[in-house]
Order: C-alpha cells, then structure tokens, then sequence
C-alpha cells in the first residue's frame, strides 16, 4: 500500500519559527574533513565478520577470487542502468536476477503451488504478500547463526500488507461476503487475509551458483496476526495492556503490518510494525466521549482507528477477530478489547534458529509507527545501540540504548539475549539543532521534563490534559513523551542504516507527503518545503560512540528529478542517478551503500518505476553549507543546511529499477558479498478485479527469471528475488 495518506496527529508545536530563523541567520560551521580510507577502522557486522581484505587499489573490477571482501572500494564497476517503464526487473549488464520466494508460494511439499486464481488458502505454510524488510542469516552445520557462512541460510522476512485484488477470488469479495451476511466465506477470507501478513523464515540454499527454497525445512515457519507471543518489558503487565485474551497483560496475538526490520547479534530478527493503528475499527463519537482525557490523548495522538485500512476482521465472530474493536462493551477490561491497541506498534522478536519459541514482543523500544530496527555494530563492554524511526509525517527518529553492556559470548543465545539487551534500557529522541549538532532527550520517567501534567492538542479548539505515572505509560506514549522534550519534526523516517566502516548513521526520510511541509514549517533538517522526493540524513554520534547523547549531521543527498532548478536539485542528480522517495538503506559489510526507492504518484514515478541505486558514501561533513530555496506554492523559503559531496563524487548509481506499480524494499547480502537478496512489493499496485492492476503487470514470469516479462494473465506477485554477478565476483564494485 504505496499510496496510503500517511497518519497525521503530531499536533505539537516543536520549533518556533523565529528561534529558528535567528538560529540559522548567525550560523557559522566549520566543515570537517573526509575520512580516507587509510584511516577508517574495518569492522564486520557487528564486529563479528573477518572482513579482511584491504582497500582494491583502485580496481572497478575486483577479480572474483580475492579470498576476502573488497573493503573500502573506491569505485563502482557496473554501468549505471537506465530508468525503466517496462514491466520487468532490469540490472546492469553482467548481472542476472532469479525470482527466489514469491507471494504464495508453498513452504512444504503437500501444498499446491500458487493457483492464481484466488482460491489458495493455507497461508500460514505459503509465503504471504507484499514481502518487505528481510535478513538472510547463515546457517551453520550444527544448526546455529554463522554469519560468515555463504551458501546456506535462513531468510526471513516481512510481509507488510495485501493487495486485496489480487490475493483473494475478486477484488469485492469480502464486501460481498459481508453485505451477503454470509459468515463463512468472510472467515474464510479474513483467515486468508490474518495469514497473509506477518513474518515469513525459510531456509534456502545455493547449489551449483543458483538459491533455491528447501521445501520442508524445520526452519520454514510462518508468523502471523494469530501467532501467540510473549509481551517483554516495561509494558507487559502494565494495566492498560490486559485484555480478554491475556488478562494479566502477559501475551499478544500476532503482528501486521510489519514494514521494515532489524538483526541482533546474537542471532535473532527484529520485525517493527508500522501502519498498526489503521486496523481497528474507530471509535464513534459516544465511544471517543467515554474514554478518560489520556485515554483520548493515546487513540488520538497515534491515530487509532484510522479508516484508510480497516479490514473489518472484528466482524466474524470470536475474540482472535473481535480484538480488532477497541470499544468497550464489556464490564472491565478483561472482558473485552478496549486495551488491544496499547499492546501493538512494538518491535517484535523472532529466533529463526528455534522455530518452536514464541516471539517476544519488546516494549522498551517504545510504541509507535516503527519502520524498523537497525542495530549498530556492537562493542564489548559497551551498550547494545538501536535505531528506529516513526514513518509518519512529522514524526521523530528515536534510539534505544540497552543496559546490559555486550559480551561477545551470548553470540549465539537467542530470545535469552534478547530478554538481557532489549527489556531494560533508555528510548532517546533526537533533536536536530541548526547549528548542524543534534542532541538524543532521554523518554524516562524520571526526566523531570515528563513530571506533571501535559497537553495534547486536539484540534484548533480542544486540548487534553494527561500525565506519564510509570515507564510503562512513557513508552506505550512515547509520541506524547517526545513531544514534551521537543523532538524535531522530520519528513517521515524510513530505513536508518549504520556505515559499518567510520559509524556514520544513514536515515531515509522519504517525503513531506505532499503539501505538509510548507514554507513557513521547515528547519535545517527539513530545509524543502512540500519536499515530495525527500533526502537522507546522516550522523555522527560523538567519539563514535553509538551511545552518545550528541551527535553531529548533514544531509546526504536529495532526491530530484535531473531536470530540477539547481537550489532543489541540492546534489547534482544526473538521469544516470535521479530517483525520489528513498525508504530502503544498507550499507553493506564493505561499506557500499544501497538506497531503494518508494516513490508513489508525486515523484518522478511518471518517467520511472521503483528502483536501487549504490553510492560511496564518503563521511559526516564532507561537503559544504548550502541554501535551498523552496515553494510550497503560495509561499517561498530559502533554508540553510549542510549537504555532502555531489552525487558524482559519490559515484551515485541506478543498479535496478523494478516491474511496474512495485516498490523495492528489503535488502540483505551474504557475506562474501557474491548473493544479494531484494524484495519486489506489490508489482501492479493499485488495480482492479478486471484487470489485476493499474499498469497491467503480470510480474513475474514463471520461467523464475527476474528480468523476463510475466505471461498474459498472471496475477502480479511480491517476490524475494537474488542478484548475481555472472562471473561470480562481488556485486556493484
Ligand atoms: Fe512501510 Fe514506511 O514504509
Ligand atoms: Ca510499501
Ligand atoms: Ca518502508
Ligand atoms: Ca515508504
């Protein structure tokens, strides 16, 4: 669901205009110089990869046998791909694209393959739709984490939404389900619908150069809206998480709309929910009227009940569907759901190497619209340090900083590693200070900020008066919380990634969503008004330590199309690199980084489809000071900020644009750099019964060839697909 109005209850007043406008009037910064190479320190994921291998001297094409990763490269050796129209995958010459787990396909032999026709069921052992954040772990021979193995793995991933034309018989059947008063075929679809979400772990190998699925595996699982899970944290227990099916606040059922993710070091996989709020039912007038004034602030200020998505699964009858409405029909709590909405928009665990432990949903990481979860390079004897964004408009970047300090010996310890790093720790919010530093405000109820009573505007004529009275409530509002400290207002946070090489921190904010950025709301970090191509971000915490509450920034690159004025095309884009809405990031082990794009109708997506572009990125600070000036139609604004080196310098390229109507999302690579794995979401968004979408793609084709055209009448599919290089070396350098 590419074209969703993004959830807009951020009614706080986080920067006044004029402070602002004094700030950036008497800025001065001196500009700090480029990291070289030389001097970079080279770590593995997490410090635990032996990347090897030393800078490729300049080569573009790394012979394919150098025995360890090209570190630190210094160009890219493919050409840059043209933008696309067509509806296939296109990837650079001397690449193939192999389409690996797509939307149905089974994860044990019993079951028939896709019908495409509607008809299938049982997805809860088929791969469910709109595959996005994914991780592939290496699986060792004794059956543990292995992150330096290349051949085997499990790859687990999200599935964030539906494409309700295609995945049921019609487009209208549910409606005509419901209006038919026919209870049957409507469980029948809301099951199909429950079990088409969630999470999806399959092993996969590689024999003779090409991945496949192991059908069978004891390690296919899937996780879904009615999968039990275990609540972790400062939330569990908490009085405002009990519910009819969990009365001591101890469990949850299942998890949506998991967008992006995150991988802890020990093994595990971090699914965030994100559009959670939109699939229950709103509370009508009477119903918003009983709540207490904090009760109202939380439904209010995380937008629950949203229309746009409501799936009307509390229609069929029983508690695993009735939890979809919020309203209070019984005598307490316990007896009914009103409290079902407190326990959703965390960040949920899944061991892939233990399919039979429960997930562990960890509350400490704060509630909100999470896009995923990055976890930086850990350090023993230091914190475990994760990033996480809220993707709506005008919402905040956030990190958790755990209390346990890492020992490398719980590498492989699963969900008992989980409980010690994730349950105890400090949410931080992240201010953008013009001046191009940053300061990370502790959301802890013991920060005197947070003491008292607070206000919530609800709109232009009524406020709501609540108070924080425990952790647990600071968490589970933690919007409220970061509206107190001040947080700053970004264009939507989408992916974060982390340079492994120098620590940098990469955030894509992915559009102001037309119109809700004007001219007089923008700051150094939001400099475009309207800003419908969006810009990455980046940091530098202080003394590179990923637990420091400074940090400094500039802006990394912007979005455009090559034919923009030059003060909006701040960084040069070329029709070899244009792209807007980034959402996906990666840097990869050598420090290569990846973008992919999510560019709904306000981009450029007239003259391209979604696409992935690889970039040297270069460091914090190496670039200059620079003003943009911007309209939002009626009003102009010309804002100072920090932008990075030139997209030339930074050998930004088009290395895939995808089928028609898709997004790119979900990226992951082996170790040795040789498999990448990305995800095609919703190829064909947006159509009808008749004619499955808006563009007509049959994407893919069932010869399994990513890059070939589907058959006439093929329903579109979200599909893993993995790249090689055909000779078998790296890929992108
Ligand atoms: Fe599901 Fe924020 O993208
Ligand atoms: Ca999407
Ligand atoms: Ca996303
Ligand atoms: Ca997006």
């Amino acid at each position: 669901m590419g074209h969703h109005p993004v959830e807009d209850s951020n009614n706080s007043n986080n920067r006044p205009f004029e402070e602002i406008i004094n700030a950036r009037l008497s800025r001065r910064r001196m500009l700090t110089g480029t990291a070289s190479a030389a001097t970079v320190s080279v770590l593995g994921a997490f410090g635990l990869a032996a990347c090897g291998g030393s800078s490729n001297s300049g080569s573009s094409n790394a012979p394919a046998d150098t025995g360890g990763l090209t570190v630190a490269p210094d160009n890219l050796g493919f050409r840059a791909v043209p933008t696309s129209l067509e509806d296939r995958v296109i990837v650079p010459e001397g690449y193939r694209a192999d389409v690996l787990y797509a939307k149905g396909d089974p994860l044990i032999s019993g079951l028939a393959p896709f019908r495409n026709d509607g008809t299938d069921v049982d997805y809860d052992n088929r791969a469910g739709d709109e595959h996005d954040g994914m991780h592939f772990f290496g699986l060792g021979s004794s059956g543990q984490y292995d992150a330096s193995v290349s051949d085997r793995g499990i790859l687990v991933l999200n599935h964030e939404n539906l494409e309700d034309n295609t995945l049921h018989e019609t487009a209208t059947a549910k409606q005509d389900a419901i209006d038919a008063d026919d209870l049957v075929t409507l469980k029948k679809i809301v099951d199909r619908e429950m079990n088409g979400h969630g999470v999806s772990c399959v092993e996969v190998r590689k024999t003779n150069g090409k991945w496949s699925v192991v059908l069978d595996s004891p390690y296919n699982r899937r996780v879904t809206v009615f999968t039990e899970m275990e609540m972790k944290g400062p939330v569990a227990g908490a009085e405002f998480a009990r519910t009819r099916l969990s009365p001591d606040g101890s469990k949850r059922f299942g998890t949506m709309n998991n967008c992006a993710n995150g991988y802890t070091p020990w093994g595990t996989y971090l699914a965030a929910e994100e559009n959670w709020y939109a699939y229950f039912a709103a509370l009508d007038g009477a119903e918003f009227d009983a709540l207490s004034e904090k009760e109202q602030a939380w439904v209010a200020r995380y937008g629950v009940g949203a229309a746009w998505a409501y799936r009307q699964w509390d229609r069929v009858p029983g508690d695993q569907y009735a939890r979809f409405s919020i309203a209070a029909t019984g005598a307490s709590a316990t007896e009914d759901f009103r409290n079902e909405a407190n326990v959703h928009g965390y960040i949920t665990e899944v061991d892939p190497f233990r399919p039979a432990q429960k997930p562990r949903v960890r509350t400490a990481f704060g509630r909100f619209s999470h896009e995923g979860a990055w976890v930086a390079p850990v350090k023993a004897g230091q914190p475990v340090v994760i990033y996480s964004g809220d993707d709506s408009r005008r919402e905040y970047m956030y990190k958790y900083v755990s209390a346990a300090a890492w020992d490398p010996a719980d590498a492989n310890a699963g969900l008992v590693a989980g409980d010690k790093y994730l349950d105890e720790g400090t949410l931080y919010v992240a201010v953008f200070n013009e001046d191009g530093t940053g300061s990370w405000k502790a959301l802890s109820i013991d920060n005197p900020e947070l003491a008292g009573t607070q206000s919530y505007q609800l709109d232009e004529s009524n406020s709501l008066d609540f108070d924080f009275q425990s952790q647990a409530e600071v968490l589970a509002s933690a919007r409220l919380a970061a509206d107190v400290v001040g947080a700053t207002p970004m264009d939507r946070p989408e992916w974060a990634a982390v340079n492994p090489l120098n620590g940098d921190v990469y955030l894509a904010l992915t559009n102001g969503n037309a119109g809700n950025r004007p001219a007089d709301d923008l700051d150094g970090a939001n400099p475009r008004a309207v800003n419908a191509n969006g810009h990455i971000i980046r940091w530098k915490e202080d003394n590179a330590d990923h637990a420091a509450t400074a940090f400094e920034w500039d802006i990394f690159l912007f979005g455009s199309s090559a034919d923009a004025e030059a003060d909006y095309n701040v960084s040069g884009l070329t029709t070899d690199n244009e792209f807007s809405s980034p959402d996906g990031l990666f840097v990869d082990p050598r420090g290569v980084l990846w973008i992919q794009t999510d560019d709904g109708s306000s981009g450029i997506r007239s003259t391209t489809n979604n696409q992935m572009l690889v970039a040297i990125p270069g460091a914090v600070g190496d670039g200059e000071s620079v003003t943009v000036t911007t309209s939002d139609g009626s009003e102009q604004a010309s804002i100072a900020t920090f932008v990075g080196q030139s997209a030339e310098a930074m050998q930004l390229k088009r290395f895939l644009v995808g089928p028609m109507g898709c997004e790119i999302t979900g990226i992951t690579m082996t170790a040795d750099a040789r498999s990448l794995f990305i995800n095609v979401q919703h190829p064909g968004e947006g159509g009808t019964a008749a004619a499955f979408n808006r563009d007509v793609s049959t994407w893919p084709a069932t010869s399994g060839d990513a890059t070939a055209v589907g058959e006439a009448d093929n329903r579109p599919r979200s599909a893993t697909i993995v790249i090689y290089r055909e000779d078998g070396g790296e890929i992108a350098i």
